[in-house]
């Protein structure tokens, strides 16, 4: 049995022939779950300094979804939800969105996406945000090959109309993406431990690197692409998310690129030299658990400060710059050309130091 599993650094993606005149001809249009369309592959983080109504109207406007955190009451969640609601309609986006993810959109509506959790109280939740207006559910939790998310599935599925769908995770195995395929899943969040604030590898020994995950996830999927892979975790750059997609991910989802920003959760803070910051969490992390009156046991991730880093908008602009010369690396003119087409090798530690500038 082969145990070696691998991550980004472990991988270069191969150059091939390519008929790409300009990247501008490049169409990076993807699914986010069974039903829904993305015009860019990017999902904010559902954590508390990532992604509430502001990141969540940004990245809509930037053809990504911000997943809404649900470290709030039902009732601050659903403020929040129609303030993204009440923004997509001011704006005649809808139609624009309808014509634009055409192929990969069953339903034809902006996704509006949420954090739920697998208590009970979380089916109500679940129930008043959809109510609101939210049309993908993301079940959140750190160890998604679990019972209670094979329950919470079964309950939504019985009372959610049929429009909504529910991506679920997160998972890293084959067995995990077959059986979440098997309990209806309409997306699979996959990536365990390997966040750039997470600790669960260090505290509990599990987890696999991401690019191996992924490949492992897009083997259990059943349905040929039906059911999209979300890859979530350790994403750093655009190289990141192309060699996530070149290895069968359909969309990304960021934490630590997108967070900082000034459209994340969070105050900015100014230090004496008139440098600028923002907290960036683990939603295990000690301070996340004491802010929101969880129990303080089973810390699984860090927390920080980082630069503030402005507007999102400049972020996503240059993930996509760098994601459309990759697509152009590898001759392919769509995400979904680049999952089948694109071929990668694995490198040696010298492979890697090679990769990045090493003059200086
Ligand atoms: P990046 O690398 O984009 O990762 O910052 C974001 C993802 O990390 C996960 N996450 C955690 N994992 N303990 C963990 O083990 C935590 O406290 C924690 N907080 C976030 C989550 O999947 C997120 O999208």
């Amino acid at each position: 049995m082969n145990n070696r599993a691998l991550t980004y650094d472990d991988i270069l993606l191969i150059p091939r022939y390519s008929e790409i005149k300009s990247r501008s001809y490049i169409d990076l249009r993807t699914k986010l779950s069974r039903n829904y369309g993305l015009l860019t592959p990017y999902v904010a983080s559902c954590m508390d300094t990532v992604c509430d109504s502001r990141m969540a109207m940004k990245m809509m406007e930037l053809g990504g979804v911000g997943c809404i955190h649900r470290f709030m009451c039902v009732t601050s969640q659903c403020n929040e939800v129609n303030k993204v609601k009440k923004f997509m309609v001011d704006n005649h986006m809808e139609e624009q969105w309808k014509i634009h993810t055409e192929w990969h959109t069953n339903i034809p509506q902006i996704p509006i996406m949420v954090a739920i959790g697998v208590s009970e109280d979380d089916i109500v939740r679940a129930e008043r945000l959809v109510e609101c207006g939210a049309n993908v559910l993301l079940i959140d939790v750190a160890h998604g090959h679990h019972k209670n998310v094979k329950l919470m599935l079964n309950k939504l599925f019985s009372i959610l109309p049929t429009h909504v769908d529910i991506i679920a995770g997160n998972i890293s195995t084959i067995q995990s993406a077959k059986d979440l395929c098997e309990w209806g899943a309409d997306g699979l969040r996959v990536g365990i431990g390997g966040g750039s604030l997470c600790t669960t590898r260090v505290q509990t020994g599990h987890g696999i690197p991401n690019v191996t995950s992924i490949i492992s996830c897009v083997k259990g999927e059943r349905d040929g692409g039906t059911i999209p892979v979300m890859a979530d975790g350790g994403i750093r750059n655009s190289g990141d998310i192309a060699k996530a997609l070149a290895v069968g991910a359909e969309c990304v989802m960021l934490g630590s690129l997108l967070a900082g920003t000034k459209e994340s959760p969070g105050n900015i803070v100014e230090r004496l030299d008139g440098s600028l910051y923002k907290r960036y969490r683990g939603s295990a992390s000690l301070e996340t658990k004491s802010t929101h009156n969880q129990s303080t046991k089973h810390i699984e991730g860090e927390s920080t400060t980082i630069p503030f880093k402005g507007s999102v908008s400049y972020i996503v602009e240059k993930l996509n710059d760098g994601l459309k010369s990759a697509l152009s690396y590898s001759g392919c003119r769509t995400i979904n050309e680049f999952n089948k087409n694109s071929g990668w090798v694995e490198i040696t530690n010298s492979g890697m130091l090679e990769s990045k500038p090493h003059l200086l």
